[in-house]
């Protein structure tokens, strides 16, 4: 394997922080990912997750938005059979990550949503139009087509009000539901939003009148809901806490255990010195995102040294890498 193939392959099984490669990598959460299904599967509910930064929130959304899919892989994991998802309709999904939405309050984030249905909008009134091309006495079902997308277009052709956001949400989404699946947007880091006001007022609208068809799941980094969202003593009865707390030990080895299998398949040569694993567990407390880049960190070190056994020597120099990476003062003082 070469240089690069080599790095990617470990930040794909140990990515500290990005996606994993393969929902196959993900351990526990069972519970957690069960009360989500759940949540989903009743109309008008919108699943929440809060709790510290790194401790596998956006992995668990990632997971839980595979099941809303239909995906098998996630679904089998949590025995989705017994808790009835099997003849529902499944989710189209759209993600958003709020460190990426511009302006970062809620009317950007509303610009946001807009936008991904906008874009799935023109997808499908292109793909409506390729099919009727494509038969050529259907050309009566065109014209309807047409008012949409110019409706989205330049209102000025048309004299009409544009319509406010939130209208025009409810007006795409109720389009592409009419065609296909009920939507569900996952919204990643709602932490990073810094007035959720007009996000919340929507939200508690669309549980009202969409209560099937357009659904949210939020996260953010946050203790409680109203760190993350404005008026949330009003958002009480649907918006459903799933809170997340440090991952149990013997779910982090096996994470571990689960990743070094994965490189030897993929081809890495390495080994981990008995008792590594769980001296790394103890000093991850917990926090799934700390397990993988010391993992990472330690590979690479053993790896520098041209070794393939992966020791506490490595291990050490993984966590001088992290302390010095949490002090950045101290570590360019020792640099000057
Ligand atoms: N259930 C899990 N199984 C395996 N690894 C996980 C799991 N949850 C988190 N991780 C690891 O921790 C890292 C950080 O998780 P992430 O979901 O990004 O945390 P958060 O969103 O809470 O900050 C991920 O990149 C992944 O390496
Ligand atoms: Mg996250």
């Amino acid at each position: 394997m070469t240089g690069a193939g080599h790095l990617r392959t470990l930040a794909e099984v140990f990515p500290a922080g990005s996606r994993l490669g393969d929902p196959s990598l993900a351990v526990g959460r069972e519970n957690e990912l069960v009360d989500i299904v759940r949540t989903l599967q009743t109309p008008g509910l919108c699943p929440i997750i809060l709790g510290p930064k790194g401790v596998g929130k956006t992995t668990l959304a990632w997971l839980a938005e595979l099941a809303a899919k239909g995906s098998a892989d996630v679904l089998d994991a949590v025995d989705a059979a017994r808790y009835g998802q099997g003849d529902e309709e499944y989710y189209e999904t759209f993600w958003v990550s709020c460190g990426q939405v511009v302006p970062a309050d809620g009317p950007g984030l509303l610009g946001a949503i807009a936008e991904q249905l906008r874009r799935r909008h023109k997808q499908m009134v292109t793909s409506r139009l390729v099919a009727v091309e494509q038969s050529v006495n259907m050309t009566v079902g065109l014209t309807p087509k047409v008012e949409v997308s110019r409706k989205y277009g330049t209102p000025a052709d048309t004299g009409e009000q544009p319509p406010s956001i939130e209208e025009e949400i409810l007006e795409l989404a109720t389009e592409l539901v009419a065609e296909g699946s009920p939507l569900l947007f996952v919204i990643d880091d709602l932490d990073m939003i810094a007035d959720t006001q007009a996000f919340s007022a929507f939200l508690r609208m669309v549980s009202g009148i969409s209560p099937t068809d357009l659904r949210f799941m939020l996260t953010g980094t946050a203790v409680w809901l109203g760190e993350v969202l404005a008026d949330h003593w009003q958002l009480g009865r649907f918006v459903i806490l799933i809170e997340l707390g440090r991952m149990p030990d013997t779910d982090l080895l096996r994470m571990l255990d689960r990743g070094a299998v994965r490189l030897r398949e993929l081809g890495l040569d390495v080994e981990f010195e008995p008792d590594l694993l769980p001296s790394l567990v103890t000093i991850s407390a917990g926090f799934p995102s700390t397990a993988a880049q010391l993992a990472r960190d330690s590979i690479r070190a053993a790896e520098r040294m041209g070794q393939t056994l992966v020791t506490r020597r490595h291990l050490d120099t993984a966590l001088r890498d992290l302390i010095s990476l949490l002090q950045p003062a101290a570590s360019m003082r020792r640099h000057a």
